[in-house]
């Protein structure tokens, strides 16, 4: 196998305001790899039309995922932050990729059965090939590491089976196995109000999420409700395995406080929620104020927002491009 250049690649879909699990369990790591990689990093707006969007949502949606993205300390001018669909080599590889990938493993992606669930013959076909597109994000630039909080990781499996394919196919060694990188104490958030549910944007309920664009009293607000037990907080982490929400809210402290799970339940076992909850909720205005100010204040300049997503599209596509007239001569195109 040829020995590729590191390199990491990682996308954010604009569909919302970005929330913990969202910040926790991707984009920190983002901002942390910067120091040892190359990086690439997306605002996915074509995998976000995969289902219904309204047009100027998705568009002031996007800005505010790169807002984001710099918010949390994505350096724009080293690395490179850009919006998917101004670059056309992602589906144009995509396309390839399509007649590659097999319909059986695109109807194993749980998933998918998941947004589809009774739906799955009206859901939108992009919603089928949605991880198609997303090999072709990766592979487009010949990444070796993706980082992703754990919902990602069967996508990341079915990049390297295409990837894998590719080469057999063609009998050439030309894409790397791109590497999921899924770590720290936070690779799944939970709900805040049902600890068995991942946090997410489509949660029905408010209360579930800790937005980044959260006030103080909010977040307070949000992990005072936060749904616990009457017990005293367990000493051993064992017993936290049928304790989700205790778990969920011990996860996330120690993903904040960058400390091993062990170390936190240590502080409070024994007590009762209430101390743990005080703690977390000045934590987390602790980590997600400062973020919450820049967002806001990178939001107030919308112009110089879009020179930045200019910018990084150009440094994509210089990239992207060459790769791509390979793969059109390796499969025949030209
Ligand atoms: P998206 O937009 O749903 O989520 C962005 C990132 O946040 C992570 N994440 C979570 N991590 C921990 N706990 C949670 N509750 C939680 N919710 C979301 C996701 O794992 C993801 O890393 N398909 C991708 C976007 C994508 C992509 C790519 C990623 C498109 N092309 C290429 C990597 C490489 C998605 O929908 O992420």
């Amino acid at each position: 196998m040829t020995s590729f250049q590191k390199r990491v690649f990682s996308g954010v879909q604009p569909t919302g305001t970005l929330h913990l699990g969202n910040y926790l369990g991707a984009i920190k790591n983002f901002v942390e790899l910067q120091k040892e990689y190359e990086c690439i990093y997306c605002v996915v707006d074509q995998h976000a039309i995969t289902v219904e969007q309204n047009p100027n949502e998705l568009r002031s949606n996007t800005l505010e995922v790169l807002a984001s993205f710099i918010a949390a300390g994505v350096d724009y001018k080293e690395q490179i932050i850009f919006q998917q669909s101004s670059v056309a080599e992602h589906s144009q590889l995509a396309w390839v990729f399509n007649c590659v990938s097999r319909i059986g493993w695109l109807n194993r992606m749980t998933q998918f059965k998941d947004k589809a669930g009774k739906n799955r013959e009206n859901v939108s076909v992009g919603l089928m090939v949605y991880p198609n597109l997303m090999a072709a994000d990766i592979l487009a630039y010949l990444a070796t590491h993706v980082p992703v909080g754990d919902d990602q990781k069967q996508h990341l499996e079915l990049s390297r089976d295409i990837a894998q394919k590719f080469n057999n196919d063609f009998k050439v060694d030309f894409f790397p196995l791109p590497e999921p990188l899924i770590y720290g104490n936070a690779t799944r958030v939970m709900s805040l109000r049902d600890g068995t549910k991942k946090m997410s944007k489509s949660d029905a309920s408010e209360l579930s999420r800790i937005l980044l664009t959260d006030s103080d009293d909010d977040i307070s607000s949000k992990i005072r409700k936060a749904k616990s037990d009457s017990d005293l907080i367990p000493e051993d982490k064992d017993q936290l395995q049928n304790k989700p929400e205790c778990l969920n809210l011990i996860n996330i402290l120690s993903a904040c406080l960058d400390q091993s799970i062990e170390k936190t339940l240590a502080g409070y076992a024994g007590k009762e929620y209430s101390k743990l909850k005080n703690d977390l909720a000045d934590t987390l205005i602790q980590v997600v104020g400062p973020v919450r100010k820049k967002i806001l204040n990178l939001l107030d300049n919308k112009d110089e927002l879009n020179k930045i997503l200019q910018v990084g599209s150009e440094k994509a596509s210089t990239i992207a491009g060459p790769i791509i007239k390979e793969v059109y001569k390796i499969v025949g195109f030209k």
